[in-house]
């Protein structure tokens, strides 16, 4: 084959891909979440991806990879071909935190994949056993005081965004709590409904439909302001205990090298996600919220997942914190 005719067939086959990557997506894609079904990275996952579904006219498929704090789905996620037709949905904290977790986690949460956008950042509450004789957050933490070591509770695995925030409520409230891993936190939920576990420190993306049917109590949200879809439950500053503030975002992001026509084809969808009336509504439901300005672009995204990256690492440091 002449120099002229190679070129010319490699051309072709470029201008085929770019083709193929405009035409995105022509068959299912998968949706990795690195967490059990039913818990608030699958929920959100989900809300999304009909929508995805609906308006690009492929099914966007939800592949429960879990494991090892989130870091299994990660791994197998950043290691997926880069076509754009496997994704990744993950929370922001244990994305960043799992390879300075876990060794195995041989993956780099900003080099390997490509931001595509926040789904929701969702506040932790304070959410106990229906049973547990405590009615304010005051109580509870007087509680464990005199119950050290007595008080589990559950989460999505060392280093998910669950472990971490009770981890820093132990940390701020000056008590020893015990730590109940399980491969999401909706698994952990129904053991906390079942009364084997004691508290978690949940989303609403998981918690509110127990809360809703009076299975779980919730004695404070873990953020500056009370959520306006609950307007009893008081914040953790007004129940008592300042400074506890820990919001989880979940975010989309394409494998790093997706073709950028397929990658823009996500961030638009995404954008238009954010303004449908439908969807907000499941989010709010759900005690927690789509991006606002300044937080809806796959930017702000990328330059918050490198910010959390810094910021955990030092906080893993400092506060010892382990995989279990
Ligand atoms: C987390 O704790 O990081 C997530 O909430 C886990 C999950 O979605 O189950």
């Amino acid at each position: 084959m002449s120099m002229r005719t190679l070129l010319a067939f490699a051309a072709t086959l470029a201008g085929l891909s770019i083709a193929q990557a405009q035409d995105y997506p022509t068959k299912p894609v998968t949706i990795v979440v690195p967490f059990a079904a039913g818990g608030p990275t699958d929920v959100a996952a989900r809300i999304y991806g009909e929508y995805f579904s609906r308006v690009l006219g492929q099914q966007f498929v939800i592949e429960n990879a879990a494991g090892a704090g989130g870091t299994t789905g990660a791994l197998r996620a950043a290691r997926a071909a880069p076509d754009g037709y496997t994704i990744f949905v993950h929370n922001v904290a244990p994305h960043v935190a799992g390879p300075a977790l876990y060794p195995s986690a041989q993956y780099d949460p900003v080099k390997n994949f490509e931001p595509i956008g926040t789904l929701a950042f969702a506040a932790h509450y304070m959410v106990v056993r229906k049973d547990l004789p405590t009615a304010s957050l005051k109580d509870f933490i007087a509680y464990a005081k005199t119950n050290p070591g007595k008080l589990n509770y559950g989460s999505a695995g060392g280093g998910s965004a669950t472990h971490l925030a009770c981890v820093l409520f132990g940390q701020q409230a000056g008590v020893d709590i015990v730590h109940v891993p399980y491969r999401g936190t909706g698994p952990a939920l129904n053991d906390l409904v079942a009364g084997t576990l004691d508290f978690m420190c949940d989303q609403g993306l998981n918690m509110m439909g127990q809360y809703q049917g009076g299975t779980v109590r919730v004695l404070a949200v873990a953020q500056a302001t009370r959520f306006p879809g609950l307007p009893e439950v008081p914040t953790a500053a007004e129940a008592g205990l300042q400074g506890f503030e820990v919001t989880a975002a979940t975010a989309m992001y394409a494998i790093a090298g997706t073709p950028k026509p397929a990658v823009a084809k996500l961030v638009g969808t995404m954008s238009a996600a954010y303004k449908d009336p439908a969807l907000r509504k499941r989010i709010s439901d759900l005690a927690s919220e789509v991006p606002g300005p300044g937080q809806d672009t796959p930017d702000a995204l990328g330059a918050f997942t490198v910010k959390e990256t810094a910021r955990w690492s030092e906080a893993i440091k400092k506060g010892n914190i382990k995989a279990q």
